[in-house]
């Protein structure tokens, strides 16, 4: 694999990252009508990004992923996790979400839960994540609850 940077962002990148939020959650075949209404909410902002734990995958210097984590609270939420389709199944997912697990452990932040996308939930299971219930998206569907435990070793 090339060499894969892992940076907090800039809020200047918010623009970026959210184009790489769009590009991965299309990337499920997902109809147009959900992915179009979901693009026209904020996705990621440059408050967003100054507020929150936000982390970018590099190839050289070109973002194609990144990760959210909202850290304020016990256990911390991984708001985002978003690979550019062309990376997908490369190794930079577990690279991102590997940093966010270091960010936690460094603030002594014993577990991280999110709401998996079903089709993401082999990729959570792979990484360590076990399934602790279910809520209702945005799109009104049920998805998986997800949480990592964060060794503090
Ligand atoms: C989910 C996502 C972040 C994973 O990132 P990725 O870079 O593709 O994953 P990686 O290549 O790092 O995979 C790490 C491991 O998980 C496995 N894996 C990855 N995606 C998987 C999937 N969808 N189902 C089952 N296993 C998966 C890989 O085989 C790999 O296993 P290995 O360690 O044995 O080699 C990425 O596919 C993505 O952005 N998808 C579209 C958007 C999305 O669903 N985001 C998550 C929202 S909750």
């Amino acid at each position: 694999m090339p060499l894969i940077t892992i940076t907090r962002a800039q809020p200047a990148e918010a623009a970026a990252l959210r184009q790489i939020a769009i590009a991965a959650k299309s990337y499920w075949g997902y109809p147009d009508d959900l992915i179009e209404t979901w693009a026209a909410t904020p996705i990621i902002t440059a408050a967003a990004i100054e507020r929150d734990v936000v982390f970018v995958a590099r190839s050289e210097t070109t973002p194609i992923g990144w990760g959210r984590l909202l850290v304020e609270q016990t256990p911390a939420i991984l708001e985002d996790l978003w690979v550019t389709p062309a990376w997908i199944g490369c190794g930079v997912g577990k690279l991102l979400l590997r940093y966010g697990i270091a960010i936690c452990r460094k603030r002594g932040i014993a577990q991280i839960e999110l709401d998996a996308d079903p089709n993401a939930l082999g990729f959570y299971r792979r990484m360590g994540g076990v399934v602790i219930g279910e809520r209702i998206s945005e799109w009104n569907r049920p998805v998986p609850r997800v949480r990592i435990e964060v060794r503090q070793n």
